[in-house]
């Protein structure tokens, strides 16, 4: 979404040479084209790389096609789960990944942004089409990080809420903060009115588009187009439709319709109008982005692969936000 937001695009654009900018979704070919020419940059000028990334799209594409050009690359700093898990494919990682998106302090400070961001998007969409979250059936996938905050927000809001986690102990979680459970997906959709994707995996295909007894909503609140199975819910659809600001309707051959609100990209960065967690809340991120880079310039990290981010340097932040908050 960064790149859709044309304030950042322009102030960044007035200010540094080397911009590539690329609105669509999957944008391989853009990254591609930036990460070689910083490669050739750093062979000219005898520079080394560094990468701060959002998504793990540079990592694993300098393993694939520039392999003989890693030595150029100083390290990465990663921001977010679904990043980390795609540098985590990577089999034989050769630089040393500092991982953001797991570190303590953007779990305890950011998750529960992002779940009341998530929730109260999720109410501006269903708003639109006259339909309100009190009272409303709701099968929450996936109990993590995100996940959790969400169920907590959805309950504010007056949403019975039912959580499926492949983990145990996530369940036990969900079941001490008085959620109910459920073991067993195919009778968890059964009868619910709302189904929200929070795993940052596919979570929904055929079996459980089967399994659906009501009309639905569905909700991607991960990352890009996750959570449904897209060609399977094409296969299964009759007829499908735009709902204009809202997202798009199926018909499914089962009789039954789900309602894909914002067309299932993440529902905090679709609506204009709404926003996602306020930049000024999240002002600690850039900021623990960045200290992770100097960590990783001052070679304190000596071994490839991905390390956590050291809790001095997060003890640091956390009590100079805090400061900054009261
Ligand atoms: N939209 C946003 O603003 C935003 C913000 C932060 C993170 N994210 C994304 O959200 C995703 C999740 O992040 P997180 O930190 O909560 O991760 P997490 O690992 O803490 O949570 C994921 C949970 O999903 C469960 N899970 C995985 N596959 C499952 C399946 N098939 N069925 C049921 N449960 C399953 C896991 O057991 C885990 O409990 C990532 O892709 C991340 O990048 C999005």
């Amino acid at each position: 979404p960064y790149s859709t937001k044309e304030p950042v695009f322009r102030c960044l654009e007035t200010q540094y040479k080397h911009i590539w900018r690329s609105s669509e979704y999957p944008f391989d070919g853009t990254v591609e084209e930036a990460l070689k020419n910083a490669l050739v940059r750093c062979e000219n000028t005898n520079k080394k790389l560094l990468i701060i990334e959002d998504g793990g799209y540079a990592v694993p594409m300098l393993h694939s096609k520039y392999e003989d050009k890693v030595s150029l690359c100083f390290g990465a700093v990663e921001q977010t789960t679904h990043g980390i898990w795609r540098d985590e494919e990577v089999e034989d990682l050769k630089i040393p990944i500092i991982d953001v998106a797991r570190s303590k302090i953007k779990c305890e400070l950011e998750s529960p942004l992002i779940g009341k961001a998530i929730v109260m998007n999720i109410d501006l969409l269903l708003s639109k089409i006259g339909i309100s979250l009190t009272n409303k059936k709701i099968l929450l996938i996936g109990f993590g990080n995100v996940g959790s905050k969400i169920a907590e927000w959805l309950r504010r809001f007056g949403g019975r809420v039912w959580v499926y986690d492949t983990q145990d102990d996530k369940l036990n979680t969900a079941r001490q903060e008085r959620f109910e459970i459920i073991k067993n997906i195919h009778e968890g959709v059964k009868d619910k009115q709302i189904i929200i994707g929070a795993t940052g995996k596919k979570s929904f295909g055929f079996n459980e588009l089967t399994a659906i007894t009501n009309d639905v909503y569905f909700i991607n609140a991960t990352s890009k187009l996750m959570e449904m199975d897209y060609e399977e819910l094409n296969a299964l659809a009759a007829q499908s439709e735009n709902i204009s600001g809202v997202g798009r309707k199926y018909k499914l051959h089962t009789g039954y319709t789900i309602y894909l609100l914002a067309n299932g990209f993440p529902v905090n960065f679709f609506d204009p109008e709404s926003q996602s967690v306020p930049d000024l809340e999240i002002q600690f991120i850039p900021t623990l982005l960045f200290n992770a880079a100097i960590y990783l310039l001052e070679k304190r990290i000596g071994e490839n692969g991905i390390s956590s981010i050291p809790e001095d340097i997060q003890k640091d932040l956390r009590d100079t936000y805090q400061k900054f908050r009261s």
